[in-house]
């Protein structure tokens, strides 16, 4: 049975006797809505060597900007108790906005390079809430390994970088993406998506896969091709494209070109209709 907590002084008990018990700590940051993605970051937090599980289920407002889905993200509690009972999660952090909030933050955790790009460019404020609010997630869980997902490829590089900037104690886990069947992302903002936006929406992963394969090929082919390759396709399939670009792997910062043995990433954001979705794949 999944304990459920809501306050952090309650959860740093729970996690000092866990620690006390010889246990590793295991934290995987969520806002709730759970699907197979997200338990795929509870199996992840075990393989790596977590033998007890937090899951933090949170819609933190600090990350939202005026004119997105803060309000509107979906919720289900009691439905998300049963996929983490299902999982023999440990505990579920349940926190309100008064527990994490209390008062109005005067410090903030802000990173100033990564956060910039990508994403960080049509969300200005995203990037320092979400590391601001897993820096209170660190210090509320003590965990020995957080666990994040690859879909969110930015934010885990992000959260990489903040780690070994301000000293957490805390190994990360980057975990690959879990698509539908049919090769879309999960995510919880799939559901906005109506049916005829889901079936062109498949143009995002389609368009990744085929630049994949086509690198795969011809590793000597320029990146502007793969790209222009990629806005075609979701253009084509009426997808509005924020950005598709090429960047490293591990610190999601802006590539010129694809350098011989080296890891990128190619990052997409595009809407269809009202619903602004994001993927990538790595190449090399
Ligand atoms: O990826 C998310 O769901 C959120 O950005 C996170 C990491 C839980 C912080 O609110």
């Amino acid at each position: 049975m999944a304990q459920v907590i809501h306050s952090i002084p309650e959860l740093q008990q729970w996690s000092r006797a866990a620690h006390k018990a010889g246990k590793t700590v295991g934290l995987v940051p969520t806002m709730g809505f759970l699907h197979d993605g997200h338990l795929s970051l509870i199996d992840a937090a075990r393989a790596n060597g977590a033998d007890a599980v937090v899951i933090s289920i949170f819609v933190n407002p600090i990350q939202f900007g005026p004119n997105e889905d803060f309000a509107k993200y979906p919720r289900d509690f009691e439905r998300d108790r049963a996929l983490c009972e299902a999982r023999n999660v440990d505990v579920i952090f349940a926190p309100g906005v008064e527990d994490m909030y209390p008062e109005p933050l005067t410090c903030h955790v802000y990173e100033n390079t990564i956060s910039k790009n990508l994403c960080g460019k049509s969300r200005p404020i995203h990037f320092e809430g979400v590391t601001t609010v897993v820096s209170k997630l660190f210090n509320a869980a003590l965990p020995d390994v957080a666990v994040f997902g690859q879909k969110d490829a930015q934010q885990a590089a992000i959260i990489r970088r903040m780690v070994r900037d301000l000293n957490f104690p805390i190994k990360i886990i980057t975990a690959p993406i879990v698509r539908e069947a049919d090769g879309l992302a999960m995510s919880s903002r799939n559901k906005y998506l109506s049916e005829d936006e889901h079936r062109r929406a498949l143009a995002i992963s389609s368009s990744l896969f085929r630049a994949q394969k086509t690198f795969a090929a011809k590793p000597g082919i320029a990146a502007a091709k793969l790209i222009a390759d990629i806005r075609a396709e979701i253009t084509a399939a009426g997808g509005l494209v924020e950005y598709v670009e090429l960047t490293d792997s591990d610190t999601m910062l802006p590539a010129a070109t694809l350098e011989p043995g080296k890891s990128f990433t190619i990052a997409v954001a595009a809407k269809f209709g009202t619903t602004r979705l994001i993927d990538n794949i790595q190449l090399g």
